[in-house]
């Protein structure tokens, strides 16, 4: 893979896969515009990308739940000469518990952070792709999305199935038109995402070999949506638990999944 002389747009690039594939695609000659909440993180990398890979990046705050927020980032980036070829639609998080414990302002921001904002920015940034007959859209989900739902963390499982429903679409479009789009299916991946949703000491209690590192998830994407593979699930336990899952009945799926995920997701 070179992109030398490509732009990369990655959202949630202020950690864990998100920052893994910004330092990716600069170590294979993009330019990267980072955004997120948090400013410093991003500016850091952003200067750890210009001195270790020798590309240009953009910092562009912002806050996805903001329903304003794909429009600012994508005319930020077009005044700024960064419109992207690449985009990774990555920003996301876990709402623990059941629906009805949260007020509705929290599924809200929630729904527009991981699902809203990240069709939007393909919707803004997929005519400029098309005129250049050349663009990637990789949309991160979860093994999440192809498993039966379960109690807690409702919208988490829904949001995902949509992202992978949303890609297989999309790719279905734009073939023709050089753009190649794939959802990013990882199971437990070493981040901070355990940490932000507060089930860390539950998953710290997993077995170890459930869980990937950041690196090996992004490289594997960036191959997958270079060979033209939709959806694609890294990592042999991962594969494994949707081929399962999926060979079963799915009353029984989804007994199994129910009972696992109470190891880990914090329900009453
Ligand atoms: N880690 C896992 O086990 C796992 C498994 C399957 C799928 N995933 C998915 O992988 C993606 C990345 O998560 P991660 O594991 O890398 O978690 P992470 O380390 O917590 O990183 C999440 C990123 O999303 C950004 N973000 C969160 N809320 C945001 C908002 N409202 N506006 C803008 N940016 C926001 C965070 O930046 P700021 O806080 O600076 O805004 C951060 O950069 C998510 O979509 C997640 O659902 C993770």
């Amino acid at each position: 893979m070179d992109y030398r002389g490509k732009w990369a747009l990655v959202t949630g690039a202020s950690a864990g896969i998100g920052a893994a594939f910004a330092r990716s695609l600069a170590e294979k000659g993009a330019n990267v515009a980072l955004t997120a909440r948090r400013e410093d993180r991003l500016a850091a990398l952003g200067g750890e990308l210009e001195r270790d890979f020798r590309v240009s990046t953009r910092v562009v705050v912002a806050d996805l739940a903001d329903p304003g927020a794909p429009e600012r980032i994508a005319a930020d980036l077009r005044a700024h000469g960064a419109g992207a070829d690449i985009l990774v639609n990555n920003a996301g998080y876990g709402l623990p518990g059941l629906l009805l414990e949260s007020p509705w302002e929290e599924h809200r921001r929630f729904m527009n952070c991981l699902v809203a904002s990240h069709v939007e920015l393909a919707w803004r940034l997929l005519p400029d792709m098309q005129r250049r007959n050349w663009g990637r859209i990789i949309n991160v989900a979860s093994v999440a999305g192809l498993v039966p739902g379960m109690a807690a963390h409702t919208l988490y499982g829904a949001a995902k199935a949509f992202m992978i429903s949303f890609s297989q679409s999309l790719a279905a479009e734009s073939a023709r038109f050089g753009v190649k789009v794939s959802a990013l299916c990882p199971g437990f991946t070493y981040t901070e995402f355990h940490d932000v949703n507060g089930t860390r000491a539950l998953a710290d209690r997993l077995p170890k070999h459930v869980f990937m590192a950041a690196g090996p998830v992004v490289e594997g994407a960036l191959a997958a949506v270079e060979r033209g593979q939709v959806v694609y699930v890294p990592g042999l336990w991962n594969k494994f638990v949707v081929g399962l899952l999926g060979a079963l009945p799915r009353p029984l799926a989804a007994r199994l999944v129910q009972a696992q995920s109470t190891r880990i997701r914090r329900a009453p």
